[in-house]
């Protein structure tokens, strides 16, 4: 039974909620720089735009681009109000230095990461210094690993059962678990790749991590300690995938003292870079960081490919087939130059982050001093900028039809100009956001083309791939707080080939 002291401290707790929320809101509806807010005035309007945008994002959006035709506008969410602006201020965010236009904040706060990871991630961010050099230079090195993992977890994940020739997958949570696998084995290596332990804890974190910075982002600052707790443990968070990291570096430290040859496992190139001071547990929580980065983007991406190949025509899928296998046996195997010629598979990919991508924005950073926007108009010191990706990713004059996922979109442009360095799916340009651009850009960019590539081509090869039975299109995206995430829920079939 409730006895009336905890109802008290319940009812303080409450009231002093309500009031901080209340003051943050209010701060949001009264920012200085004479940029307009999208919804109605006043407090209410506040909240009940912030409601939209978290439920429903893109409604939001597309009622901001007509109502303030291209000029800088905030959208009021529950964390505060984020600067939207049209294309044409891409460069100059995009140029910007961190100390004007910060990104580390803006990740920061987006992902919370002094409680979800900890404090240091972005004060020395050496492993994003080892995914830049070390990494890249071994992608090469990493195909046969990639590959090898691939097959084995798709072996063993996708089995026929004694009565049915077809595999019935929840996609997206089949994808992350096999991301997760097949990206560790060359961060870990075989041993903890493979631990489903490990990987279960390590998935929770991946898909927790999100939705536990959302509700902090959203909590006055003195309850965010308590909000992290209570939602890592429901949901899952650092803890348990550490609990396996930490006991891995221990005997990987040990071990590597006897070893002339070192493995070129990212784990490996970390403990190089790490400053003398680093502890195992910093470099744990680095190995885990770059878990997150790699999972959670990537098994969206492959996902959202894999519903829209099963919406193909057989011919159109025979095609990519086609173009793989010429790919492998001219180039004898799955080598860095049979990947490159995987054009059709690359597109794919490619107009996967057009057409859906990960969130309705890009470029999100802090504005640290105020910033003129050359109109009359400026951003605050403190205040959150961004891009509207949809507005440069549907844009008709670059991308004709923008509203047709196409995904041979990109090949059929490579093939017409007879250029392989353009519209690849790393490649970043004016036009194409899905990894940010600038200094910041994705670090994983070329390790995720390199492992989808390998991901996709060899399910295709192995598989045909289609909608469950009844199922005339593909499953809505789920929107959260300005992100898109494949419905978790929905199914494909896949039959062996023979
Ligand atoms: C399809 C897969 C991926 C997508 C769409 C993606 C997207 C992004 C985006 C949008 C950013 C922010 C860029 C900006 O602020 O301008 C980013 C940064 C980053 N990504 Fe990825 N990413 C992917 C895969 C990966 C993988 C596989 C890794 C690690 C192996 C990774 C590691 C990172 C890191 C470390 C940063 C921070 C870079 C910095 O702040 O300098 N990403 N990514």
């Amino acid at each position: 039974m409730l006895n009336l002291a905890t109802v008290v401290a319940a009812l303080f707790v409450a009231v002093a909620v309500v009031l901080l929320v209340y003051v943050r809101i209010l701060h949001g509806t009264s920012y200085p720089g004479g940029v307009p807010r999208l919804g109605k005035p006043g407090v209410w309007g506040y909240i009940s735009t912030a409601l939209r945008w978290t439920i429903d994002a893109e409604s939001v959006i597309l009622e901001g681009r007509s109502k303030f035709c291209g000029r800088p506008y905030t959208i009021p969410t529950l964390s505060g109000p984020i600067f939207l602006l049209s294309p044409e201020y891409q460069e100059m965010v995009r140029s910007a230095n961190d100390d004007i236009f910060n990104e580390p904040m803006a990740v920061s706060e987006d992902l919370q990461l002094p409680y979800t990871l900890d404090v240091h991630q972005l004060q020395n961010p050496y492993q994003i210094t080892v995914l830049r050099t070390d990494v890249n230079r071994a992608i090469t090195s990493y195909i046969p690993e990639i590959l090898d993992e691939s097959i084995l977890a798709m072996d063993e994940t996708f089995k026929v059962s004694k009565d049915s020739r077809v595999i019935d997958i929840p996609v997206f949570d089949t994808m992350t678990h096999l991301i997760a696998r097949i990206s560790n084995r060359v961060i870990v290596g075989t041993g903890l790749c493979r631990n489903e332990r490990f990987l279960h804890a390590v998935v929770r974190f991946a898909e927790a991590t999100p939705l536990t910075a959302a509700f902090i982002s959203w909590s006055p600052s003195i309850l965010r300690p308590l909000v992290y707790s209570v939602l890592s443990n429901i949901l899952g968070g650092k803890k348990a995938p550490l609990k396996y990291i930490i006991p891995f570096l221990n005997t990987y430290l040990k071990e590597r003292e006897f070893i002339d040859e070192k493995p070129n496992l990212v784990t490996e190139f970390l403990i190089k870079s790490a400053p003398p001071e680093e502890t195992v547990l910093g470099l744990a929580v680095r190995l885990l960081n770059i878990n997150f980065g790699s999972i959670h983007t990537s098994s969206i991406f492959t996902t959202q490919t894999l519903f829209e190949i099963a919406l193909l025509p057989p011919e159109d899928v025979d095609s990519i087939r086609t173009e793989i296998q010429e790919a492998l046996e001219s180039e004898g195997g799955w080598t860095k130059g049979a990947l490159l010629k995987f054009r059709k598979v690359d597109s794919a990919l490619r107009e996967v982050g057009r057409f859906y991508g990960l969130v309705y924005f890009a470029l999100g950073r802090v504005a640290l001093i105020g910033c003129d926007l050359g109109d009359g108009t400026s951003v605050p010191p403190g205040f959150r900028v961004a891009i509207d990706t949809k507005a440069v990713h549907f844009n008709p004059d670059v991308y004709p039809n923008p509203e047709v996922c196409d995904l041979f979109r990109f090949s059929k442009i490579r093939k017409a100009e007879s250029s392989d360095s353009k519209h690849g799916f790393a490649t970043i340009d004016a036009h194409y956001l899905p990894f940010g651009a600038g200094r910041h850009a994705c670090a994983g960019r070329f390790f995720a083309a390199m492992e989808l590539k390998i991901m996709v081509a060899h399910m295709l090869l192995r598989y045909d791939v289609s909608l469950p039975p009844g199922a005339i299109s593909r499953p809505k995206n789920i929107i959260f707080n300005g992100a898109i995430v494949p419905d978790p829920k929905a199914h494909l079939i896949l039959t062996p080939r023979r």
